[in-house]
């Protein structure tokens, strides 16, 4: 059979640059270890599949049926596009939960960043997957630590890493132990200095805790909240129309919320936006996120804190199901690492697009590290930008939308 031609998938609608490619060896070592293990496609699970390289490989291979769940949705998107463009088909997108996993004997893994993440996924092979279930779990060397093994090692009773190869290494775990009644995740807490409960499954950014920059953030939205809607004034309107506004606010007080629409874009857990509307009732609230377990942690962190009928969350890359123009209000608290490396595209993508979504006048928030400098492109790309607060190591601006 000719070897799958792993050069042909594309990142897209993922950044895409020189130094970033849609596959890597670990990739082509769990297919190759699949196919020599012979078990039928509709007894393999793929986990963590980034662009589709897995799944598309063993289709093309002729394995029919295999699951695949993708945490990002940047992931599934280019898995879909990929499939057309090489006429693949023959496989099925999952959640991380029993559908993915009932009846599975093979389940392929590339290994997630957090540990947490890792935990998560082994409790749910052990939990839902046959019981004689073999996961093989691979990853870059240089990104493998033994605290992987120690992780699997909960969930299975024999992990035995194999020989690197080509800088990857695979690690075999079978014969799955007896799981708790609760599985490790969604873990809650609460945080009472903002009013607010997160819920986070393992791979959410910051777990359950507030990350240092997003306390920032709330800690500027607290005090705009504390006086008189300034923060909704300079969102709703424009600056020709502010002494209008001026004497609305005389004769009527603070504005109604109704009307506006704010957007939490990269929700995480979903923080910014439970906090958003549990101090504006009447706002119109979306919280988005391009992880899967991002969205179903603030999914569950709206629930928590009594706001699931307000905020609308949706798993969606950088807003693009949301309509152009009509957001007041968008809070960012953008990502700056991208894999291991730190690489300012992923940021950047979220600035364009909150230009995109913002309606002139509207209002972009955001925190960054202050090293970043991202105020030049803030301005550029959005709109006159000032600084609201800088602590040692953060800043937090707001971008009028031109
Ligand atoms: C630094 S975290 C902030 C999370 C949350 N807003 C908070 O403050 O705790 C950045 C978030 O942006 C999300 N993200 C990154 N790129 C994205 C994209 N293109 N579309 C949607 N979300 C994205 C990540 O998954 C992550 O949850």
């Amino acid at each position: 059979m000719p070897e799958f031609a792993f050069s042909r998938l594309r990142r897209s609608p993922d950044v895409e640059a020189p130094n970033l490619q849609a596959w890597d060896a670990t990739d082509e070592l769990l297919v190759r270890q699949a196919l020599a293990a012979g078990v039928p496609g509709a007894e393999i699970a793929v986990i963590g599949d980034e662009y589709g390289a897995i799944t598309l490989a063993l289709a093309d291979a002729g394995c029919c049926g295999v699951r695949v769940h993708q945490d990002l949705a940047t992931g599934r998107r280019a898995l879909e596009r990929n499939a057309a463009a090489l006429e693949l088909s023959g496989f099925a997108s999952h959640e991380l939960d029993a559908s993915l996993l009932k009846g599975a004997r093979l389940v392929l893994l590339q290994l997630p960043k957090s540990l947490a993440e890792l935990e998560e996924v082994a409790d749910a092979v052990a939990r839902w997957a046959a019981p004689d279930v073999v996961l093989v779990a691979g990853g870059r060397v240089k990104h493998m630590t033994l605290a992987q093994n120690e992780v699997l090692g909960r969930s299975f009773a024999r992990v035995q890493p194999q020989h690197a190869e080509r800088k990857s290494r695979l690690i075999v775990a079978s014969g799955a132990l007896a799981v708790p009644a609760q599985p490790p995740y969604p873990q809650r807490a609460e945080h009472p200095e903002f009013g607010l409960t997160l819920v986070a499954h393992g791979g959410a950014f910051a777990a359950n805790r507030i990350d240092i920059g997003t306390r920032v953030l709330l800690e500027v939205l607290a005090g705009e909240a504390g006086s008189a809607a300034q923060l909704r004034r300079s969102a709703r309107l424009e600056p020709e129309s502010r002494r209008d506004h001026a004497e609305l606010q005389n004769s009527s007080g603070v504005m109604p919320d109704e009307s506006q629409v704010v957007i939490d874009l990269g929700c995480g857990t979903g923080a910014l936006a439970a906090y958003y509307a549990l101090h504006h009732p009447e706002a119109r609230v979306t919280a988005t996120d391009r992880s899967a377990s991002a969205v179903a942690s603030a999914r569950e962190t709206m629930i928590a804190n009594g706001v699931a009928d307000r905020v609308t969350v949706t798993h969606d890359d950088a807003g693009s199901d949301l309509p152009d123009g009509a957001a007041d209000l968008i809070l960012l608290n953008p990502p700056f690492h991208l894999g291991a490396s730190v690489h300012t595209g992923a940021a950047t993508r979220l600035f364009a697009a909150s230009a995109r979504l913002l309606r002139p006048g509207g209002a972009l928030l955001t925190v960054f590290n202050s090293s970043l400098a991202y105020r030049p492109e803030l301005s550029r790309l959005i709109g006159p930008t000032e600084q609201l607060h800088r602590t040692s190591k953060f800043t937090v601006t707001r971008s009028i939308r031109r």
